[in-house]
């Protein structure tokens, strides 16, 4: 449990009272969030974290949190009152509806997905503006940020450079590139007509690959069927996979995820030479997903049973990702191959949430 934040903080310039120093994670109660949240807590000893999310917060991230709000980042309002009482030197900004969910509801998504974030980094502006100092602001970014126009494009592509191919085809990577550059603006370009450039805000995101996490699932992307069928094999359940075995994309496990955000936290502004970096672990196809885990599961079965609609969204993503960027500017670096991220993490994280060790 965290200590009550220090009251020693300054006065602002939106009313006299003292506001304690914290970091705000919006989507708390979400699968990134979850263990941000508790890496933060572990790394930074002192420091108050303010947990917002749509639902409460269930105790396991709940207890590591100053304070949790219960919120729609579409509420500026409401995001503006946390501001009374705390000064956040740092926004994780994961809150966001995922690729399919958003496919289904673009009018939402785009409403979340980009007004949600503009409302995030207005706040990080009201911050600068109150205390002169820019607030950075995380934002975990997408590789449904390209877009391939058909299967042999995404073939002969090869590993995707952040400049290259950036014409999303689903609503979700649209909004998450309209975020970038709002993100990008506010870093490099606020205020430009009447001062000259200043930044208001540090804005540094990344473009995660598909996510797997041993512990947790997710809900409404398209990468999904990864970790559903990792944890379909921990339950002994047959697996109904929506995309064809050859559907190829890169992923990663969660603590790798989580390591990339703290490390890219940790860098000095100035060795950042972009605004949103790739990253990435392996690039399976779902059929090489399969046959991995059936090293570690060897009754498992898996039905390949494409969804139309998944599978076009999963056919316009990039097979790979190309990430020297990150590693040459803030010294990111994949912790694992497929296979090793079963036998280090996944298959002994799974014992253990299932219970099956
Ligand atoms: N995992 C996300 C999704 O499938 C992609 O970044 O929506």
């Amino acid at each position: 449990m965290h200590e009550a934040p220090s009251q020693a903080s300054q006065s602002t310039a939106r009313g006299q009272t003292a506001r304690a120093t914290a970091i705000l994670v919006t989507g708390a109660g979400g699968e990134m969030g979850h263990d941000l949240i508790r890496a933060i807590a572990r790394s930074e000893e002192n420091v108050a974290i303010v947990g917002f999310d749509l639902r409460p917060l269930d105790r396991n991230v709940a207890q590591y949190c100053a304070e949790t709000v219960v919120g729609d980042v579409q509420n500026l309002e409401l995001l503006q009152s946390i501001t009374d009482r705390y000064s956040f030197g740092r926004i994780y900004h994961l809150a966001a509806m995922l690729s399919s969910s958003a496919e289904r509801a673009p009018g939402r998504a785009y409403d979340v997905n980009v007004g949600g974030t503009m409302n995030l980094l207005r706040l990080a502006v009201d911050e600068r503006d109150a205390t002169g100092r820019s607030p950075m602001v995380l934002f975990p970014s997408t590789i449904a940020v390209y877009g391939h126009p058909t299967l042999e494009h995404k073939a002969s592509a090869g590993p995707v450079q952040e400049h290259e191919h950036l014409e999303p085809r689903t609503m979700y990577g649209c909004n998450k590139l309209a975020a970038e550059h709002l993100g990008r603006y506010y870093t490099d370009h606020h205020r430009q007509f009447d001062e000259g450039p200043t930044g208001s805000v540090d804005f540094r995101a990344i473009r995660f690959p598909g996510l797997i996490s041993a512990e947790t699932l997710p809900t409404g992307g398209t990468t999904d069927y990864g970790p559903e069928m990792l944890h379909a094999a921990a339950r002994n359940q047959v697996y109904d996979c929506f995309v064809r075995e050859d559907s190829r994309l890169p992923f990663m496990t969660m603590p790798e995820a989580i390591e990339s955000i703290v490390r890219i936290s940790s860098a000095p502004r100035s060795a950042l030479t972009r605004s949103a970096y790739n990253v990435r672990s392996f690039a399976p196809s779902a059929a090489e997903i399969h046959q991995a885990l059936r090293a570690h599961y060897p009754a498992l079965t898996v039905g390949f049973k494409p969804n139309p609609g998944r599978q076009m969204i999963v056919d316009g993503w990039p097979g790979d990702t190309d990430d020297r960027a990150a590693r040459a500017d803030w010294g990111w670096s994949p912790a694992h191959t497929l296979d090793s991220a079963l036998e280090s993490y996944l298959i002994p994280g799974l014992k253990a949430h299932y219970g099956n060790a």
